[in-house]
């Protein structure tokens, strides 16, 4: 949990108040995601994320006083609370969520725990709120293999996007990127884990296989493939002379990514990548540090 405001707002607002009637030394164990809706066939489609990582993500977004925030994924509304202390009275928060019934969940939470300012809208949160744009910051809190053209056209200029993103096949980090111009460049990423985005933008043009491999010959990057626990097997020419293999394992901490939309993608130099992701929106240049 990163020191400061972030830790000051979840001092603030306490997690039990979104989840009632559950056990609090599971509510209040910060390793817990805990599900609160299952369909009839049983999948979990939305839950309480973990506060380890919802933490890890709020200190990377780095919300301030009179920020404009928008989440995607409302959930319980927790999230959306901590954003709207750490944006103050003055901060704006708008949170969507694609189930009505948990969007409107997630509203009477928030109202019933004194955040009846937060906006929270039921619809597909890939097309953001072009009307309450533009945003500081952007969270979004389900997992995605590309990113939204909207919401990068919704963020203000050096604003930041805190997004996790699938990089392959079981290679997912939590990235914190920065808007420059219509490119993102990414300032830390986190490991994590979440549920897929669901609804008509759902996994767009990925299988959920590792189709990043078709791009890797472009600049010379074999392979790289999916890896649990933090690590991303990267393969690179320069780290295939180091190891000997072609292939190195490096901490998803260690990595950066730059976010270029694809259509402009070639039209420019791309610099040295160690790993080319080519998805239908963005196109993702991934180095090691
Ligand atoms: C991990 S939960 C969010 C947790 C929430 N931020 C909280 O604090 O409790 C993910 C949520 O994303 C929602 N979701 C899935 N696809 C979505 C989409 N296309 N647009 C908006 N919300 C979506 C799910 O209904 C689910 O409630």
């Amino acid at each position: 949990m990163p020191a400061g405001p972030v830790e000051g707002a979840f001092r603030v607002v306490a997690r039990h108040r979104f989840l009632p009637g559950l056990d609090l030394d599971r509510v209040y164990d910060a390793e817990a995601a805990i599900p609160t809706k299952r369909e009839p066939d049983g999948e979990i489609t939305s839950s309480s994320s973990a506060p380890a990582i919802m933490g890890l993500m709020l200190g990377d977004l780095a919300v301030e006083p009179s920020h404009r925030v928008l989440e995607i994924g409302a959930g319980t509304g927790y999230n959306a609370a901590l954003l709207a202390t750490l944006a103050g009275p003055t901060g704006a928060v708008t949170s969507i969520d694609l189930a009505p019934d948990v969007a409107a969940g997630a509203a009477a939470n928030l109202v019933a725990n004194g955040f009846a300012g937060v906006v929270v809208r039921a619809g597909d949160g890939w097309l953001g709120a072009a009307d309450r744009a533009p945003f500081d910051r952007i969270i979004v809190t389900v997992g995605v293999p590309d990113l939204s053209p909207a919401w990068v056209a919704q963020l203000a200029p050096g604003g930041r996007l805190v997004v996790p993103l699938s990089l392959a096949a079981g290679v997912e980090a939590a990235v914190a990127f920065v808007r420059d111009g219509v490119r993102l460049r990414s300032l830390h990423l986190n490991p994590c884990g979440f549920m897929r985005l669901r609804g008509s933008h759902a996994d767009p043009g990925w299988s959920g296989q590792d189709d990043g491999r078709a791009a890797f010959g472009r600049l010379g990057a074999r392979r790289a493939s999916g890896a649990r626990g933090g690590r991303a097997a990267v393969a690179t020419e320069a780290g295939a002379a180091r190891a000997g293999t072609d292939e190195v394992t490096v901490s998803i901490g260690q990595l950066e990514v730059e976010a270029v939309p694809t259509a402009e993608f070639g039209s420019g130099p791309v610099g040295e990548s160690d790993w080319v992701v080519a998805r239908p929106s963005f196109t993702f240049l991934v180095r090691r540090r």
